[in-house]
């Protein structure tokens, strides 16, 4: 599939500052491959309801339509979280994006630098070979289930149907026969009936991969797994929930929620960002990682085929880590700005 038209969302907080960077790296590969894309941009989130009332305009669902990959930054604003009554929130931005869209898988790699293990809290044996991605079901359960608020309570629906369980697993188990060849169900089959209905679909589903072995674990023991015995994971799997709240507790092995990347796949579209937020503290102060950015719009030109390109965003993201130049998040002796990361990756892509 080639590339040629991207739209860019950089969103709230930290996204423009984090998509800039990313940006940059883009033109910079851009220029020395010689390719043609296009590159234009939309809004979404707080920004956009700022400028229109609305946290997913219309124009830019039609500018992630005509796109063949979309960046995003991030988006979340403390003025809304802060507000439980506000009834327009960024976030409805994000999730209509994602439904309408039909972006039902959400991928996230968790991957060590060894250079950075010694900035963890975690001891080097727990992080020795540690490499996972999480295989997060995005447009289904309880982020989208019927919603119900009266005076004295309140109710999320979670519904799951067979083919939303079932084409994210047939992505799972693919990506497992390339990996490891493991997968781990992530649910709470012990009290929740859709998790028993994720347990038998993907059970059967399983037997289309022979080669594949397949195992559970509860959500609050996976949750102590990540943690203890992360090496333990290849694919994991999970609905939307367990997704988001395993995926952010996963990114504190790799040293920092700045350093991971995501893809999310649909029929059609494919949308490519850091698993962060928008970090509204640290907006306009150029502190913010932008390695997860870079990092996303490798993800993005790897699956487009631009293997080259994205090893050359590899290979300068590995030296600028391993030569200590690291933002503030990952806590080095000395800190360097967000410009002056995203500066450095494009000057070893220049070689
Ligand atoms: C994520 C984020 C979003 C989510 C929020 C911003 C709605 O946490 O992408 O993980 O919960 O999906
Ligand atoms: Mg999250």
């Amino acid at each position: 599939m080639p590339l040629n038209k991207i739209t860019i969302l950089p969103g709230d907080g930290i996204g423009p500052e984090v998509i800039a960077q990313g940006l940059n790296v883009l033109e910079a590969i851009r220029l020395k491959y010689n390719h043609q894309w296009q590159v234009s941009e939309a809004l979404i989130g707080a920004t956009a309801i700022d400028q229109t009332g609305d946290p997913f305009p219309e124009a830019s669902l039609a500018a992630c339509q005509e796109a063949d990959a979309i960046l995003l930054g991030a988006i979340g604003d403390p003025k809304y979280d802060n507000d439980p009554s506000a009834k327009v929130r960024p976030e409805q931005g994000l999730l209509r994006m994602r439904k309408s869209l039909g972006l039902f898988a959400n991928i996230r790699p968790v991957k060590i630098y060894a250079d950075l293990i010694h900035l963890s809290v975690f001891k080097p044996e727990v992080l020795r070979d540690v490499d996972f991605v999480i295989y997060r079901e995005l447009t289904g359960g309880i982020y989208f289930g019927e919603k119900v608020k009266e005076e004295t309570w309140s109710s999320d629906l979670c519904l799951y149907h067979r083919y939303e369980i079932e084409r994210i697993t047939h992505l799972a188990f693919q990506q497992a026969m390339n990996r490891s060849k493991k997968v781990t169900l992530v649910d709470k089959a012990n009290v929740l009936e859709t998790s028993r209905l994720w347990r038998s679909v993907v059970q059967e589903i399983s037997k289309d991969y022979p080669d594949v072995a397949l195992d559970f674990l509860f959500i609050d023991n996976a949750a102590m797994q990540v943690i203890l015995n992360p090496s333990r994971f290849d694919v994991v799997l999970c609905d939307n929930l367990f997704g988001d709240i395993l995926s952010d507790e996963a990114s504190v092995l790799a040293g920092s929620l700045g350093m991971l990347p995501s893809a999310s796949k649909g029929e059609k579209s494919a949308l490519y960002e850091p698993i962060h937020g928008s970090y509204p503290q640290a907006a306009g102060k150029d502190i913010a990682n932008p390695l997860a950015t870079i990092l996303s719009v490798e993800m993005m030109l790897r699956d487009f085929g631009y293997i080259q390109e994205a090893d050359d965003i590899i290979n300068a993201v590995d030296s600028c880590i391993q030569e200590g130049y690291l933002t503030e998040d990952l806590k080095p002796a000395i800190a360097r700005k967000c410009t002056e990361v995203g500066a450095l990756v494009v000057s070893k892509i220049n070689g």
